[in-house]
């Protein structure tokens, strides 16, 4: 297939073009480089052996993106561009709305203009709000999202699958994602965020290399095992697999079928710091903080029925997430 990858040089862009490129798959990508560096597409080359052809294009300029489609036979899009640092979301929401939505209606805009009826967008579990039951299933009523972040998302599932609605030639998949971690195995592509961050295993991964003295544990008292926070931690290359299979899935059927990405299983905060320590042999300080605004106690997907529909199944343990993220932070993140 020719897949088109917006935000394709990102975090998860990048392994996902990995994984099409291992698979024969022909891969365009645009990005305006906002989040992500040009360096990327060497790097993927370095590891894949293969080239990838690359449009510098912004999703708000209509006109930067329209070369793409006027040059290339499309087959269907990975939409991954978009902003996600949820608290400059509360901060700048207009900022946020406008590349998100805006965005995302110039692309599909010039998708059906084009007649590429087939897209697979990155959504996130944050669609649930404090979930109504756990382990989260498809079905578990989308909720009250805590930040304009996640209500693009939440907002972007109802316009792409509106789109089906009117004109039944379009075929959409929703994948929510839970919490995407670790890097790929070369240590080459990996999560880098700007300025300091704001999710734990980059935050980790910072302190690890000596760069933050310790790491913040943003609440104790939370009903949970040890009282941190439970998430669903998934491999980023886990995840890019799953988009391999949501390819076919979007490929051959019509309509909007939604999957949660996950692994299906929940670890908090301090397991997550221990299993970092054994895995790698570092040490890794920590104190505890209050919580912090917006956050859930407990997060976990149920991932049966991307298993039964997708085929797909998360298959890396938590060490090999915490080691192949050190081995990412070391090579890479250590020299930035
Ligand atoms: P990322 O920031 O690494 O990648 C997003 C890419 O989109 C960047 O390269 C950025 O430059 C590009 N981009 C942003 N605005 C653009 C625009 N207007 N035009 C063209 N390119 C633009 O983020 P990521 O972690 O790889 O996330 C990818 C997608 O998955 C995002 O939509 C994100 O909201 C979603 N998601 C991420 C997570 C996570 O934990 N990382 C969880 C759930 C959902
Ligand atoms: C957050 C976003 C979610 C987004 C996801 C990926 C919120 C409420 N949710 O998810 O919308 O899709 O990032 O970008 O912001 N933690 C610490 N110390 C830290 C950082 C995090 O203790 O320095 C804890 C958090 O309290 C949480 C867990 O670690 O319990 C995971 O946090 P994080 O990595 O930020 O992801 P989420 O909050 O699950």
């Amino acid at each position: 297939m020719k897949v088109l990858v917006s935000g394709g040089t990102g975090y998860i862009g990048s392994h996902t073009v990995v994984e099409l490129l291992k698979s024969g798959h022909e891969v365009i990508i645009f990005d305006n480089l906002y989040n992500s560096k040009i360096e990327t597409l060497d790097k993927i080359k370095a590891i894949t052996g293969k080239d990838v052809k690359f449009y510098k294009a912004d999703m708000l300029c209509p006109e930067e993106m329209e070369p793409i489609f006027k040059e290339n036979s499309i087959d269907c899009v990975i939409h991954f561009a978009g902003l996600k640092a949820v608290g400059e979301s509360v901060q700048k929401p207009l900022k946020y709305y406008e590349n998100n939505i805006t965005g995302t209606l110039n692309l599909v805009k010039l998708m059906n203009q084009y007649g590429v009826k087939r897209i697979i967008f990155s959504s996130s579990a944050t669609v649930y709000g404090d979930p109504a039951f756990i382990p989260i299933t498809e079905e578990c009523p989308k909720g009250v999202c805590t930040n304009p972040y996640g209500w693009t998302k939440h907002m972007l599932e109802q316009i792409l699958s509106d789109l089906y609605v009117a004109d039944k030639d379009w075929s959409v998949v929703l994948l929510r994602y839970f919490n995407p971690i670790g890097a790929d195995e070369s240590g080459l592509i990996g999560e880098s965020p700007n300025g300091i961050p704001n999710n734990l295993m980059p935050y980790i991964m910072q302190v690890a290399i000596g760069k933050l003295p310790e790491l913040g544990v943003f609440g104790n008292d939370y009903d949970t095992p040890d009282g941190t926070g439970v998430r669903d931690y998934i491999h980023v290359t886990d995840l890019a697999k799953g988009h391999l299979c949501a390819v076919d899935k979007v490929m051959n059927t019509e309509g909007v079928n939604i999957y949660n990405l996950g692994t299906g299983t929940g670890y908090s905060v301090l397991d997550i710091v221990h299993a970092f320590e054994k895995a790698n042999d570092v040490t890794i300080p920590y104190s505890i903080k209050p919580r912090r605004a917006g956050d859930i106690a407990t997060c976990y997907a149920d991932p049966s029925k991307a298993l039964k529909e997708l085929g797909w199944k998360a298959e890396y343990d938590l060490e090999r997430m915490c080691k192949d993220s050190w081995r990412f932070a070391k090579m890479t993140l250590a020299n930035e």
